[in-house]
């Protein structure tokens, strides 16, 4: 790309600023920021200007709850075991995001919880799949997700630990792509005179960034059915697990969502329910007074499991929906950058906007998705702050319940 061509595209957007500092900047900086401005997709501005609200018609499911699951838990188990015997399920671990609210210097997955002993985020990961991959005798395909952010370091700190005992060949690295961020006046951020600032594009593409890197040929060709995909910081989840695969699949639904029964009806999670006939997660904010407070026939609220990020999706339907254009999020975040005088700052208030799309957005293209209960103690234990609800020190003693020595 050339200078006019980049002028043009700046001016469109109304972001010129970027320019600034180009006559300072050597050959090579000039060089580099053309192609950073080629290679951005400027439009996920536009979502800052649209106001569109569509209707919503969004009414509660019923969760598979832990007694009937129990009740057929055998069952559930085997159909399970046998999916994954026959090589149809591989897993996605999102570990592209960048851990703000954490503070955390590196990627998340390599944050040690161990006291006396070194236990990484990312050791129990695996720790749980090898469960699995024990009871089943099979090797698992284990797909990770990074961004530019933390790509190198995560995959040199796996290698360095010998992958925890995984089968290396079976571990496979994708970066997700990355889009600018901006202040809360719509201009984007430098990061320094010949950079622009971008972030991790939210962990809804992680289907599309997983194509992108040339995985989806294996996938079909080693026929692989259902994707298991679930965050980096819920260190207690268990991954691959059989009764949840061979309860979605028993029940006749096209994915699933493992859901925990909310703490009370005010707790800040996003809840499965339907829209418009479709799947679909209802954030905390979007549930009104009368559906908080709404109770099913058995007198229980009606919105009452929370999602927790583990999902079960089948690659068909994936493969359909690939060229989606997903709802785009506005978050505010702390972003880290250049002000004004040329210094670098790290805030730690959000200062302006990212853009991202979500994996929970994804559940709306499917026709069915079941949610499926778990006990909060003994499988939710996720590591969002620093100190407080969802931390370190929440997740340990969690962890110390469930008998693991730190
Ligand atoms: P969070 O919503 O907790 O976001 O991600 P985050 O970026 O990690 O943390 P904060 O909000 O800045 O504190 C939920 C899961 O999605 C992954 C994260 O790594 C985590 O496993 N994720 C998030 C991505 O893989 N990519 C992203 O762009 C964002």
């Amino acid at each position: 790309m050339d200078y006019k061509k980049a002028y043009d595209i700046l001016e469109k957007y109304d972001q010129l600023h970027i320019l600034k500092h180009y006559e300072s900047l050597t050959a090579e900086m000039q060089k580099n920021l053309l192609a950073q401005i080629d290679e951005i997709d400027f439009s996920v501005l536009d979502a800052l200007k649209d106001e569109k609200n569509e209707y919503k018609d969004i009414q509660p499911v019923a969760a598979l709850q832990m007694d009937k699951i129990e009740e057929n838990k055998q069952l559930y188990e085997a159909k399970g075991i046998t999916a994954i015997k026959n090589g149809e399920l591989a897993l996605v671990l999102l570990a592209g995001g960048q851990g703000t609210r954490l503070g955390y210097d590196g990627p998340k997955g390599t944050l040690n919880v161990g006291k006396t002993r070194d236990l990484f985020i990312f050791q129990l990961l695996i720790e749980h799949t090898l469960d699995v991959v024990k009871q089943t005798d099979t090797w698992i395909p284990f797909y990770i997700m990074t961004s530019d952010k933390n790509h190198d370091e995560t995959k040199s700190f796996f290698k360095a630990h010998n992958y925890f005992g995984y089968h290396a060949d079976y571990i496979h690295f994708f970066r997700q792509e990355m889009v600018p961020s901006v202040d809360f006046e719509g201009k984007i951020y430098l990061e320094n005179p010949g950079q622009i600032c971008l972030s991790p594009n939210g962990n809804g593409g992680w289907f599309s960034s997983l194509c992108k890197a040339g995985h989806l040929k294996n996938i079909l060709n080693a026929n692989i059915k259902y994707i298991n995909v679930f965050s980096v910081d819920n260190v207690l989840q268990r991954i691959a697990d059989p009764v949840f695969l061979g309860a979605v699949l028993a029940e006749g639904y096209e994915s699933g969502g493992k859901v925990v029964k909310k703490a009370n009806p005010d707790e800040r999670v996003g809840v499965l329910c339907t829209n418009n006939g479709k799947p679909y997660i209802v954030e905390y904010y979007e549930l009104t007074d009368k559906m908080r407070n709404q109770r099913d026939e058995n007198g229980d609220y009606a919105y009452n499991y929370g999602v927790i990020l583990n999902y079960i999706f089948p690659v068909r339907l994936l493969v359909k929906i690939m060229n989606e254009h997903m709802p785009l999020h506005i978050v505010k975040k702390a972003i880290p950058y250049m002000n004004e005088n040329g210094e670098y700052i790290k805030p730690t208030e959000p200062n302006g906007y990212k853009f991202e799309t979500l994996a929970l957005d994804m559940i709306a293209y499917m026709g069915t998705c079941l949610p499926f209960e778990i006990e909060r103690d003994r499988e939710f234990a996720p590591i969002k702050n620093a100190t407080g609800v969802d931390s370190i020190e929440t997740a340990r003693a969690l962890l110390v319940q469930n008998g693991y020595t730190l």
